[in-house]
């Protein structure tokens, strides 16, 4: 890995500013070690629940022109055996992990939080935002300022890491949430979650494409929406953010941090460019920095904060 894509994000020092986010490879062993070494600096599981999950039917999956839908419905193997692949993954590897976790409610959220603390995981990531079980549990939590700071202070009361606050675009004030959670004692924040959901028709079958109907788009034709989103939290609160929505080349994850990013997600990417899209992007950024004479990522100027 190249010396000038080193960063630190949380007292942990990382190889290269790309994350692996949740979701996007099997949390096994072998998916998150084939990220590491094409190039990500930190890896996230899937989002592990208190029980293992199926998930929904499929399609899970539905690819259109600009984009993709997902609706995996938090298919995860529970928190106990997710976290058996996170230790064995970590006693290969110094690569920082953050485990995602879900739940629905405060008591669940801390008691995750309690399996987390045990496990060899570094970062714990709260996922407050998923768009894809409304039937089963009705709209994402992060969708209200009040439930975020209940859920990011219980789990500060517990958990020996620090915690990230992963938050939804699909809300109406993001400054007032990423507020909430920052008040609350997150220690970062991570967005932005799919937008949506949306859907795609099958025109033959005159049916959604997904099984679930809807699902949570991803891919290039958010990432307008996420800078904006990334650049208006960042503004509001001093805690680093992880930024990701629609990150494809380099310029994008440059963007990003222009934004207000210190890390940056690339999940739908994977897809398009293969799992070598880190180094990809990790040389696309290393050739920014020369052609724009930026030594380091600390050297690549920010927006002006609003
Ligand atoms: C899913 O499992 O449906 C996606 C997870 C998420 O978007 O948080």
């Amino acid at each position: 890995m190249h010396n000038r894509l080193k960063t630190k994000f949380l007292g942990f020092k990382v190889e290269s500013p790309l994350v692996l986010p949740a979701g996007i490879m099997d949390m096994s062993f072998s998916g998150l070690d084939i990220s590491v070494k094409n190039g990500a600096g930190i890896v996230t599981s899937k989002s592990l629940t208190l029980e293992s999950r199926s998930g929904h039917k499929g399609p899970v999956i539905a690819e259109f022109e600009s984009g993709l839908l997902n609706a995996m419905g938090l298919c995860n193997p529970g928190i106990v055996d997710g976290l058996a692949e996170i230790n064995e993954f970590k006693e290969r590897s110094d690569i920082p992990v953050i485990v995602s976790v879900f739940a629905t409610n405060a008591d669940d959220f801390v008691e995750l939080s309690n399996h987390v603390n045990v496990s060899k995981a570094e970062l714990i990531e709260l996922n407050l935002s998923c768009p894809n079980v409304y039937d089963e549990f009705g709209i994402p939590l992060a969708s209200s300022k009040d439930e975020v700071f209940k859920i990011v202070k219980a789990v500060k009361e517990v958990s020996n890491l620090p915690v990230i606050a992963k938050l939804s675009p699909n809300v109406l004030s993001i400054t007032e949430i990423a507020l909430a959670a920052e008040k609350a004692g997150a220690d970062a924040l991570c967005l932005i979650n799919t937008v949506g959901p949306g859907m795609i028709i099958d025109t033959k079958m005159v049916k959604s494409v997904l099984f679930n109907k809807f699902g949570g788009l991803s891919g290039p034709c958010i990432k307008p929406i996420a800078l904006k989103l990334i650049y208006q939290a960042y503004s509001a609160v001093d805690i680093p953010i992880i930024g990701m929505g629609g990150v494809t080349i380099g310029e994008d994850a440059i963007e990003m941090i222009m934004a207000g990013a210190t890390l940056v997600g690339v999940g739908t990417a994977v897809y398009y460019r293969g799992i070598e899209v880190f180094d990809k992007i990790n040389r696309e950024i290393i050739e920014f920095m020369d052609e724009n004479e930026y030594d380091s990522l600390e050297d690549v100027p920010r927006l002006e904060k609003l």
